[in-house]
């Protein structure tokens, strides 16, 4: 579904802060050729793909999710009592019970926000940005906290070449706040297709597959996939719904300041921006360095582009994802948050070690 043009008098919704962490352990191409039976050239040749990030064994996904959210609260001078909902998108919680949103939620000490986990995959942040502006123009929230945050790592198995060079760990997360009608998220889209779940899935560990031995002798908890029927599903669907989103706001595409895809293969990515005819530079592209951080990887795309001065009010932005269930979908909007003033500072406390951010 594509949300319809705000009427008249509805207030808009906007994003008045952002923020990202990714752990510091790199785990370099190179390294995964000592693990499996591919190369550095392969690799950056069929994906884009050079590192990605792994959590320490201590950290858990709200350990990240929480750097990102304190980072992007601070940038919006919100408070964390005054975050009405968390809207926190992931495919590796810490745990299945509670959520992760109320594990953060603790954590974060925003005691007065309801807190709930939002499974759409790498889609997640864009149905987060969806239900989060229902909520604020609808009048149910003046704050909402929306947090795409995965240890993917936990569930790749490293004796996989098809999914193990493809997956990083990370989180980013935005404020989302009301405004005045007219600016902020002019379109949302959103699409599943369960059809295709079979594509890319987890095949034990709950309730149609238990934990036993057997599964976890059998790697049924580890991520398997079906790359190559993804992939022309992927530049489709970020493509049409892309366009959709378009349309809403009454952009041709020529018009848009900066693309930020969900970073899954570089190849896709260009695949979409050739056939929206975007110029490179307005398609924000990271994969090199985090890999495929799934849910996470849109806001920590944006966050890199806010700290460092690139999106200033005004600017067009669009947004687009597509990941395992099958699920889809876009969103675009107009910047209204003021550059970051001291971005150096807030650059270096963006990424962890600092060294590609
Ligand atoms: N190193 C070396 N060779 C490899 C590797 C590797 N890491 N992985 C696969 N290969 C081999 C294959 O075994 C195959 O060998 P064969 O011809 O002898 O059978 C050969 O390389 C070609 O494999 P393809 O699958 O055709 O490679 P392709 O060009 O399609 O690239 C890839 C594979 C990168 C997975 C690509 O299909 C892709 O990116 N698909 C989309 C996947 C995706 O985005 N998934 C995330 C979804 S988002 C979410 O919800 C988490």
């Amino acid at each position: 579904m594509t949300t319809s043009p705000r009427p008249d008098g509805f207030r808009g919704t906007s994003i008045t802060g952002t923020g990202m962490y990714v752990p510091d352990r790199i785990l370099t191409n190179r390294d995964l050729e000592k693990l499996v039976d591919t190369s550095d050239e392969w690799i950056v040749e069929r994906t884009g793909i050079r590192e990605r990030r792994v959590a320490a064994p201590d950290q858990a996904s709200s350990d990240l999710a929480l750097i990102a959210c304190q980072r992007a609260l601070a940038m919006a001078k919100v408070d964390a009592k005054d975050v009405d909902h968390i809207i926190l998108a992931t495919t590796t919680p810490d745990r299945i019970l509670p959520s992760c949103a109320c594990t953060l939620q603790q954590k974060l000490g925003a005691t007065n926000a309801a807190a709930f986990d939002v499974f759409a995959a790498c889609t997640g942040f864009v149905f987060g940005m969806g239900i989060a502006r229902g909520l604020i123009s609808g009048g149910m929230a003046d704050t909402v906290l929306v947090v795409g945050v995965e240890t993917l790592s936990r569930i790749v198995d490293y004796k996989d070449r098809n999914t193990c060079v493809l997956f990083g760990d990370g989180a980013g997360a935005a404020v989302f706040q009301a405004c005045e009608a007219g600016v902020g998220i002019h379109a949302v889209d959103m699409h599943s297709d369960g059809e295709l779940g079979e594509v890319l899935e987890v095949p034990a560990g709950i309730s149609r597959n238990p934990a036993t031995a057997h599964t976890v002798a059998a790697g049924e908890h580890f991520i398997r996939m079906q790359g190559k029927k993804l992939f022309p599903f992927a530049v489709r669907s970020m493509e049409d719904a892309t366009r959709k989103c378009l349309d809403r706001a009454g952009w041709s595409p020529g018009e848009v300041d900066m693309f930020v895809p969900h970073q899954a293969n570089l190849r896709i990515i260009d695949g979409v921006r050739e056939r929206l005819g975007l110029p490179e530079e307005k398609v924000y592209v990271n994969i090199d360095r985090y890999g495929n951080t799934s849910s996470a990887s849109i806001p920590v795309g944006l966050d890199e582009l806010v700290r460092s001065g690139r999106v200033k009010p005004g600017d067009k932005l669009a947004f687009a994802a597509f990941g395992g269930g099958a699920t889809w979908g876009a969103s675009t909007m107009t910047w209204t948050a003021p550059v970051p003033s001291s971005n150096g500072d807030q650059l270096a406390a963006s990424g962890s070690a600092g060294a590609h951010a």
